[in-house]
């Protein structure tokens, strides 16, 4: 029942028969890529045969065909996961097409719109980025542990949660335009402790990844819009404590920390908070 990591040869991190949602695998608008598309196409590259979820059809269905063009396995599903229908079917359409579901990222994250003279943000808008930073989580989670606790041997499932050192640290600056982003993280780092300890009999492990600055499209728009401040001003404020020499990463940093938590390499870790952050948290 148990992988032999011992044996000479065998090919690493190996995600073949695996199948992997990940949910906001498409991207922002804009040059460069995100961390879902990145983390979906390395997946794919490993065997996994990918899932790939979001808001944005045209976006998901781009990641979906640079998987193809690789002579990767995907199919797309466009989904709002502020809402706990489009939650379930995601895993029932994961179930009906791949019979089974291995691997759950959850990639989502959405800055709904403020004023940022008044620094106000209307309850609509507050309660819709709570439901896709937190809500859409935890209905994730839930039907993706659903599904995995079909699966037999020692581990069942992997599920990671992208969260973002938002939620434990803020050197730039405190309005209401960060709070739903902030405070959702803050859930989905608790959603992960608390699914972590439910499904662990299960053979189902749950991992917060917690991201510091990363060179996405969102993260260069939501400097702008969020405090006024260009992207590396931001990385700068973050990165006071320690410096590294390269700065800011890159989605595949996060991409090849994800690989590592769905694979079962991993299969001893569960409930972590993993900060790839630069070591922007270390002091506080
Ligand atoms: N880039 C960074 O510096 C950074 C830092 C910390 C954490 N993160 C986290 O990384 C993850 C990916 O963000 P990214 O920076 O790669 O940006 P991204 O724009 O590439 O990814 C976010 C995706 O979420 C999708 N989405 C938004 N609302 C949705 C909804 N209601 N339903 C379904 N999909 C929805 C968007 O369409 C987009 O494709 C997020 O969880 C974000 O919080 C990023």
């Amino acid at each position: 029942m148990s992988i032999d990591f011992h044996q000479r040869g065998r090919t690493a991190f190996d995600l073949s028969d695996k199948v992997v949602v990940v949910v906001g695998a498409g991207q922002s608008d804009g040059p460069g890529m995100g961390n879902g598309r990145a983390i979906s196409l390395l997946a794919a590259r490993h065997g996994a045969e990918v899932v790939a979820v979001d808001l944005n059809p045209a976006s998901v269905k781009e990641t979906v065909e640079m998987i193809v063009a690789e002579g990767g396995r995907a199919y797309a599903i466009e989904a709002n996961v502020a809402h706990e229908d489009d939650c379930r079917r995601i895993f029932d359409t994961a179930m009906a097409t791949s019979g089974r579901v291995d691997g759950m990222v959850y990639s989502v994250a959405t800055n709904p719109p403020f004023d940022f003279e008044t620094n106000s943000m209307t309850v609509e808008n507050f309660n819709y980025g709570l439901n896709v930073n937190m809500l859409g989580c935890y209905h994730c989670n839930l039907f993706a542990a659903q599904c995995m606790e079909k699966n037999d041997g020692d581990t069942a499932g992997s599920i990671v949660n992208i969260s973002s050192i938002a939620s434990v640290k803020n050197e730039i600056g405190l309005n209401v335009g960060i709070m739903p982003y902030a405070l959702g993280k803050c859930g989905l780092n608790q959603i992960t402790e608390i699914a972590a300890v439910q499904y662990a009999g299960a053979g189902i492990r749950v991992n917060t990844l917690m991201l510091g600055p990363i060179n996405s499209v969102l993260a260069q728009q939501a400097s702008q819009s969020l405090f006024g401040v260009d992207a590396d001003e931001a990385a700068q404020r973050h990165s006071e404590v320690v410096k590294l020499k390269m700065g800011r990463g890159t989605v595949w940093e996060s991409a090849y920390a994800a690989l590592y938590l769905l694979a079962d390499e991993s299969r001893f870790m569960t409930g972590q908070q993993i900060r790839l952050d630069g070591g922007a948290t270390l002091v506080r």
